[in-house]
């Protein structure tokens, strides 16, 4: 059956852009080519952070030129990676502000670094918490209202022993359930998974662009298709061959959207 989309939200993470390292340049280029000609076009690419391997100023040249490619809106946030070396510096400098709103069609976007320096570890604190539960608390309950963050909040399946998952992570889910939060999406771990906890989805994305992958899971990026019956389709698309994968379909919440 064919559903109509009312929004489509491209999820791209862990590019890992550098020249020296372990990125695979020709897989990102695949991602761009497919985010550019998909059909329909993304209304928001949001990308769940390690955008760069090393936080350097060359990963950071490297980055800036490549997302240039991108055609579709780009919103991004900080992965641990990118804020090795005092990256967050050149994060903010050259690529985005964060702990940023942003809202259009019928959809707000809160984009938070739960990034520390020169850790591997995350965490969003009081204030971000706090900021998360302001900010969405003020949309209707008709606006689709998605948090995106590096570091994941719930364990990850075929990612091995636990680890980095966001040091608050209890308080957080705390925040977005009472919150009425929609979408949380998730990079860090490389693997694609869905899972609904309450009436929440969990979303995290696979790697566009490393090397480490896990598995067969291979590299991807997640397309969620809010569709106009009320629900969201999320599908894995795979690169570089850019084939769909469903990972599944869940029911929004009454009214959104
Ligand atoms: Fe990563
Ligand atoms: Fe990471």
């Amino acid at each position: 059956m064919r559903r109509e989309v009312a929004v489509r939200v491209a999820h791209i993470s862990d590019t890992h852009i550098t020249k020296y390292g372990m990125h695979l340049h020709e897989f990102l280029d695949s991602c761009i080519r497919i985010l550019n000609t998909l059909e329909p076009e993304p209304d928001i690419v949001i990308h769940t952070g390690d955008l760069t391997d090393n936080g350097v100023l060359l990963d950071y040249e490297l980055a800036v030129e490549k997302m240039e490619e991108v055609e579709p809106d780009i919103l991004f946030l900080p992965g641990n990676h990118d804020e090795r070396n005092y990256g967050d510096s050149l994060f903010r400098e050259m690529i985005s502000q964060t702990d940023v709103l942003t809202s259009f069609k019928r959809l707000a976007v809160l984009v938070l670094d739960s990034a520390i320096p020169d850790v591997d570890s995350g965490r969003l604190g009081r204030w971000r918490r706090e900021l998360l539960k302001t900010s969405l608390q003020a949309f209707s309950e008709n606006v689709l209202k998605i948090v995106a963050f590096h570091h994941h909040l719930i364990p990850v399946p075929f990612a091995g022993r636990e680890k980095d998952i966001l040091e608050d992570a209890g308080d957080v889910l705390k925040t977005v359930l009472e919150t009425g939060v929609d979408v949380v999406l998730m990079g860090h771990r490389h693997v694609r998974n869905v899972i609904t906890v309450g009436k929440t989805l969990m979303v995290n994305a696979g790697t566009v662009s490393s090397v480490r992958t896990r598995g067969r899971l291979g590299n991807s990026f997640n397309l969620l298709d809010v569709t106009e019956g009320g629900e969201i389709v999320v599908s894995e698309v795979k690169i570089p061959s850019g084939e769909l994968h469903q990972l599944g379909v869940y029911p929004l919440r009454r009214g959104a959207v």
